[in-house]
C-alpha cells in the first residue's frame, strides 16, 4: 500500500481533465455562465443579513472597510484558485489540487471540510429561505403554519399559544426542487441561475440607487464605533475587535460569509468550454463584481439607518434591509417587498450552486475511490451525476427539514477557510514541484522564492479561522475527527491510488500536456 501522503500524478489529472466521451461531464459553460455561477453563489444571506450585523456588532459605518478587508483575503485565495482551475480544469476543485500537491490524506481532509462548506451551507441557507418565504407571504396576509415550517427542535409562542415545530417543509421543498433541476442538466441549471442572478443584482442596484438619496451624512459620523460606546441591546463594544479599527477586522470575519461561493466556480471547471481562459474570468470576475456591490450596499445601508438601530433587537435588529427602507425611505414600501423577493432569489441560487459544487467534489472523490462509485455515475441522457444529486437531496433535505437554522453559517466559513489555506499553499508547492508545467493563468507575486500571494492567502484565512467563535471551532474539529475515522475505515481501503490502480484515460496524450512553459522563466 502506498503512503497516506501519496500524491496523485499531475499527468493523470490532466488526462482526466482532457478526456471526453461517455462517463465524463460535458463542457457546456462559457465565461458568462461562470461569472453568473460565481455571483449566484456569492450574493445571499451574507449581504442581506450580515452587513447590518457586522455594522451593529463591530464595524459601524466602517462596514465598507470590513468588506474591503474580507475581499483582500478572498482575492489572494481567488488568484490561487484561478491558477489551479485554469491549469487542472477538473471537478474536484480544492480537493483535487491538494491530492496532487500535498497527497491523499490532505486531499481527504479538504474533501471532508468541503462538505461543511457546500452541503451544510446549502442546508443552512435553505432554512433561511423558509423564514423569508413566510416573511413574503405576510405581504399576502397568509403564512405557512409554524409546525410545518420549523424543525422539531424549535418552539415559540404564537398568538399566546405554545407551538412546536414538526418539519420544515419549505426548506425541504427548495432542496428537492433544486436537486431535481441539477439532475436535469448543467446548462438548464446555469440558465435558471443566470435569470435569478440578473434579478437579484437588479434589486441590489435599485436599493443602492434609490437609497443613495436617503443617506443621512450624520449616520456616517463617526465612521468607526467609538471606544467608549456603551452597550446597545445584547451588544457590548469593549473588546478590541468591537470598536475602532479592530472593529473593522471583527466586521471582516462576520462578512467573510458574504464572499463564500466564488470558489464554487472552480468545481464547474470540468464543464467549462474553455477553462484556461474562462476559469480566471469566472472566479475573479464574480469576486470583483460582488466586492463593488457590497461596498456600495454597505455605504447606503449604514447611511440610510444608523448602525445603532441595527444593534437594537427592538428596533432594526431583524430583517435589517426591509427595516431601513420602511423606517427611513418613505414611499418605497414596495422596495421592501422587492428586497424580500431578492433575498429569496439570492438564497435560491446560493443553494443551487452549493448543491452543484458538492456533487462535483463527490464526483471527483468517487472517481478516485475515496467515495462510493455511485457518486460518480452519470445519467445516461442528462450526463449529470444524478445519483449523487439524489443522495445529496436526501441527506441535505433531511438536514433542512429537521435541524434548526441556527446551526452554523460559521461552520460553512470554517470549511471554506480551511480549503482556502490549503489551496494557497498548494499553489506555492506546485510552483516548486512542477515549475515547467504550462499555466494559462499565473497568480502574480507567487514565485517559489517570493510566494507573497500564496503566503498572504494562507495567513489571512488562518487569521479569520482564529476569529471564529470557540463553539464553532469545537464542532468543526469534531467533524474533521469523524472524517479521519471514515478515511481509515473506507477511503484508504478503497483508494485507487492505494490499490495501485492508476486510471489514465485513453484520450490522454501525455506529451501534449506536459511541455515546458515558455513564460515560466
Ligand atoms: N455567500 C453566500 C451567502 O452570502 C454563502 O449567502
Amino acid at each position: 500500500m502506498a503512503s497516506i501522503f501519496a500524491k496523485k500524478p499531475l499527468a493523470q489529472l490532466l488526462g482526466e481533465a482532457n478526456s471526453t466521451g461517455h462517463g465524463t461531464l460535458q463542457r457546456t459553460l462559457g465565461a458568462g455562465n461562470l461569472v453568473a455561477l460565481g455571483v449566484g453563489a456569492i450574493i445571499g444571506a451574507g449581504l442581506f443579513v450580515r452587513t447590518a450585523a457586522a455594522a451593529a456588532q463591530a464595524a459601524g459605518p466602517g462596514v465598507t472597510l470590513a468588506f474591503i478587508v474580507a475581499a483582500i483575503g478572498c482575492v489572494f485565495a481567488g488568484l490561487c484558485y484561478a491558477e489551479f482551475a485554469a491549469m487542472i480544469p477538473i471537478a474536484g476543485s480544492a480537493y483535487t489540487y491538494a491530492y496532487t500537491t500535498m497527497g491523499e490524506f490532505v486531499a481527504w481532509v479538504i474533501g471532508w471540510a468541503l462538505i461543511m462548506e457546500y452541503a451544510l451551507g446549502a442546508a443552512t441557507v435553505s432554512i433561511a429561505w423558509s423564514e423569508y418565504l413566510n416573511k413574503l407571504l405576510e405581504v399576502f396576509h397568509t403564512s405557512i403554519p409554524y409546525h410545518l415550517s420549523h424543525s422539531p427542535f424549535e418552539h415559540a409562542v404564537v398568538n399566546g399559544v405554545q407551538v412546536h415545530g414538526l418539519i420544515n417543509l419549505p426548506a425541504l421543498f427548495v432542496i428537492v426542487a433544486l436537486s431535481l433541476l441539477l439532475v436535469k442538466g448543467t446548462q438548464e441549471s446555469a440558465t435558471f441561475n443566470a435569470v435569478v442572478v440578473v434579478l437579484k443584482v437588479a434589486i441590489v442596484l435599485v436599493f443602492i440607487a434609490v437609497g443613495w438619496q436617503f443617506i443621512n451624512p450624520a449616520n456616517h459620523t463617526p465612521y468607526f464605533i467609538p471606544a467608549d460606546q456603551p452597550p446597545i441591546g445584547p451588544h457590548s463594544y469593549s473588546d478590541w475587535n468591537k470598536h475602532g479599527f479592530g472593529g473593522i477586522l471583527g466586521g471582516a470575519a462576520i462578512v467573510f460569509f458574504a464572499f463564500i461561493g466564488f470558489d464554487a466556480v472552480s468545481t464547474a471547471a470540468q464543464e467549462a468550454k474553455n477553462p484556461k481562459r474562462d476559469m480566471p474570468i469566472g472566479i475573479l470576475g464574480s469576486l470583483a463584481i460582488c466586492t463593488v456591490l457590497y461596498i456600495l450596499f454597505g455605504h447606503v445601508l449604514t447611511g440610510v439607518a444608523s448602525w445603532r438601530e441595527f444593534a437594537d433587537p427592538a428596533v432594526g435588529g431583524e430583517a435589517s434591509v426591509a427595516y431601513a427602507i420602511q423606517a427611513h425611505m418613505p414611499g418605497y414600501g414596495w422596495l421592501a417587498t422587492a428586497v424580500t423577493v431578492g433575498i429569496l432569489l439570492g438564497f435560491t441560487s446560493v443553494i443551487l450552486v452549493m448543491l452543484m459544487g458538492q456533487s462535483r467534489v463527490f464526483f471527483s472523490m468517487a472517481k478516485d475511490g475515496l467515495m462510493p462509485k455511485a457518486f460518480s455515475e452519470l445519467h445516461p441522457k442528462f450526463n449529470t451525476p444524478y445519483k449523487s444529486n439524489l443522495m445529496l437531496m436526501v441527506f441535505v433535505g433531511l438536514f433542512a427539514a429537521f435541524v434548526p437554522g441556527s446551526l452554523a453559517g460559521d461552520l460553512t466559513s470554517f470549511g471554506t477557510l480551511l480549503a482556502f489555506v490549503l489551496v494557497s499553499l498548494g499553489v506555492w508547492i506546485m510552483r516548486k514541484s512542477n515549475p515547467d508545467q504550462p499555466r494559462p493563468f499565473r497568480a502574480p507575486l507567487s514565485s517559489p522564492s517570493l510566494p507573497l500571494v500564496p503566503v498572504m492567502g494562507a495567513l489571512v484565512c488562518l487569521l479569520l479561522i482564529g476569529a471564529l467563535d470557540s463553539f464553532t471551532l469545537k464542532v468543526a474539529f469534531g467533524w474533521m475527527f469523524l472524517g479521519f475515522i471514515v478515511y481509515f475505515l473506507y477511503g484508504k481501503r478503497n483508494s485507487m491510488l492505494q490499490k495501485g490502480i492508476v486510471v489514465i484515460p485513453e484520450e490522454m496524450e501525455k506529451e501534449a500536456f506536459i511541455k515546458p512553459d515558455p513564460n515560466n522563466r
